[in-house]
C-alpha cells in the first residue's frame, strides 16, 4: 500500500488551483441514472469514490468514458437494479444511488454502505424518509431491498439535516408523482450544486441551501452537461496547511464564501486571509495563535471534514484549543498519530483539548480516514525531520494526487508504492 514520505519544515509558497467537489460530484454521478440520455460531468477529480461510484454505475449497465477530466455516462442502456455487495461496501455514496435507483426503475436493492470509519453512521434517515414517500423498504440483514411502484410526494421532516439523506430523497422525488418537502434539510453547498444539475436536467426542484427544500415529481428528465462546484474542504485543507508551514499560498478556483466558518476562525489568528470571489490568498504567522474553540455543526456551522486539519494547526499554535466534533462519534482517530509526533492532546468522547508546542517531530504515522490522514500530511509538512504517512489510499479518496499539489508548492514530498 502507499505511502507518503515528507520532509517537514519547508514553507509552502506558490499557487494552487482546486478541481470539482468529491462530495458534489458523487452525488451528480448518482442523479446521472435518472435519465436514459447523456450526461456529462466536466472537471471531475480522479479520486478513488469517483472510480469507485463509477463502478457501481457500471454494474447497473451504465456505458462510462473519461474525456480528459470530463466523466461521459449513457444510461440508455442501464437496465439493473441491485447494488452489488462488494461496490456498496466501499463507499457511504452508494446508499443514495437508492433514490435514483427507485426514480429510474422504480425498484432497488442496496447493501448498508461503507464509507470512512468515523462513526457508526446509520441510514434510519434515510430509510424513513424513503418510507414517507410510499417507498415499501425491507431490510434483510444487511440487504435493503426497495419498491416504489405507489410512491407519491409527501411532507418529510428530517430529525437531524443529514446530507445523504437530504439528496436521497431529492434524488427520489423528482421522478415520482406529487410534490415532495423536505423540512430540516441539509443546507450544504452541495446540495445546492445538486438541486442545479437536476433542474437543469428538467426536474423541479427548489429552495435547496435553506431548511426546506421542495421537488415537484415530473414524467421525465433530460440529459445534461454539467459542471460542479470547487471543493471547499480540498482549499479548506490547502488553507490550513499554508498556515501550519508559515507560507504563502494562493488558492484559485474556490469559493470562498462556503468557507467563512474556517475563514473567520483562522484570519487574524493563526494567518492573513484575503479573498475575493473565486480565490483566496493565505499568508501564514510565525507562530500561529491557538483557536480558543471549534464545535463542527451542518452547514453553514463549522465542517466536520475540517475537523482533523484545524485540530493539527492547533497542536503548532500558541496556546490552548478545545475541539468539538458534534457530527460523528469517532472522529478522532488521527489525535493518537499527532501525539507520536510530540502533540499535546487530550480526547473525552466528544472533546479534544490541545495544548500548542513549539513544533512537532516526524515519525511512522497512520491515516485511519480521509481527513484524519490529510490532517497527518499537514502535521508532517511542519514537522521537523521526516514523516511516513502510511495506509495512503484513504487520502486518495478525497484528495486528486495530494503529493503533486504540494510539491508544486514548493514541498518536499514523495509518494512511495509498495
Ligand atoms: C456526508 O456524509 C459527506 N459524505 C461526509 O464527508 C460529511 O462529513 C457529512 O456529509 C457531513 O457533512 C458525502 O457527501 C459522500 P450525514 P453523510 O448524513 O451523508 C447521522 C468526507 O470526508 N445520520 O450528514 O454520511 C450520522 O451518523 C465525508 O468527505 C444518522 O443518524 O453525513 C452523522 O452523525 C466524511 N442517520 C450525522 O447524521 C442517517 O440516516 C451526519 O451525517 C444519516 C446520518
Amino acid at each position: 500500500m502507499d505511502k507518503f514520505q515528507i520532509n517537514g519544515g519547508v514553507a509552502l509558497d506558490g499557487e494552487i488551483e482546486i478541481y470539482s467537489a468529491k462530495n458534489s460530484v458523487l452525488a451528480l454521478l448518482a442523479a446521472s441514472i435518472l435519465t436514459d440520455e447523456q450526461v456529462v460531468i466536466h472537471s471531475c477529480p480522479k479520486i478513488g469514490d469517483v472510480y469507485s461510484m463509477i463502478k457501481i454505475l457500471e454494474s447497473l449497465g451504465c456505458r462510462i468514458i473519461w474525456q480528459n477530466n470530463s466523466v461521459v455516462i449513457d444510461s440508455s442502456n442501464a437496465d439493473k437494479y441491485e447494488i452489488p455487495q462488494s461496490y456498496g461496501k466501499e463507499i457511504r455514496s452508494s446508499i443514495f444511488m437508492l433514490g435514483s435507483i427507485l426514480g429510474r426503475f422504480r425498484k432497488a436493492k442496496a447493501v448498508f454502505p461503507g464509507g470512512c470509519d468515523i462513526g457508526l453512521r446509520p441510514i434510519d434517515l434515510h430509510l424513513k424518509g424513503l418510507r414517507e414517500l410510499n417507498i415499501e423498504v425491507k431490510e434483510h440483514g444487511a440487504n435493503i431491498i426497495c419498491s416504489a411502484e405507489n410512491a407519491r410526494g409527501k411532507k418529510i421532516h428530517l430529525d437531524f439535516p443529514s446530507v445523504g439523506a437530504t439528496e436521497n430523497i431529492m434524488l427520489a422525488g423528482v421522478l415520482i408523482k406529487g410534490k415532495t418537502v423536505i423540512c430540516n434539510a441539509a443546507k450544504e453547498p452541495e446540495i445546492v450544486c445538486l438541486q442545479d444539475m437536476l433542474c437543469k436536467m428538467g426536474a423541479k426542484v427548489s429552495g435547496a441551501g435553506t431548511g426546506t427544500i421542495e421537488i415537484e415529481g415530473v414524467k421525465k428528465l433530460k440529459g445534461v452537461e454539467f459542471t460542479p462546484i470547487s471543493d471547499r474542504i480540498v482549499a479548506g485543507t490547502y488553507l490550513i496547511a499554508a498556515a501550519m508551514t508559515k507560507g504563502k499560498v494562493y488558492i484559485k478556483n474556490c469559493r470562498p464564501n462556503d468557507l467563512t466558518s474556517l475563514i473567520s476562525k483562522l484570519n487574524g489568528v493563526a494567518c492573513d486571509i484575503l479573498s475575493n470571489d473565486d480565490s483566496i490568498l493565505v499568508k501564514g504567522y510565525e507562530r500561529p495563535q491557538s483557536v480558543l474553540m471549534v464545535e463542527t455543526s451542518p452547514y453553514p456551522g463549522f465542517p466536520t471534514d475540517l475537523q482533523a486539519q484545524i485540530l493539527a494547526l492547533q497542536t503548532v499554535s500558541q496556546g490552548t484549543s478545545m475541539i468539538v466534533e458534534n457530527i460523528f462519534e469517532t472522529r478522532f482517530k488521527h489525535v493518537g498519530e499527532l501525539i507520536k509526533m510530540g502533540a499535546e492532546i487530550v480526547v473525552k468522547d466528544r472533546y479534544a483539548i490541545v495544548r500548542g508546542v513549539p513544533k512537532l517531530y516526524g515519525t511512522q504515522v497512520f491515516a485511519h480516514d480521509l481527513r484524519g490522514g490529510a490532517a497527518l500530511v499537514l502535521a508532517g509538512l511542519a514537522a521537523e525531520g521526516s514523516t511516513t504517512v502510511e495506509n495512503v489510499y484513504h487520502i486518495d479518496r478525497g484528495y486528486c494526487q495530494m503529493e503533486e499539489d504540494l510539491k508544486s508548492l514548493g514541498a518536499s514530498i514523495k509518494r512511495i508504492t509498495c
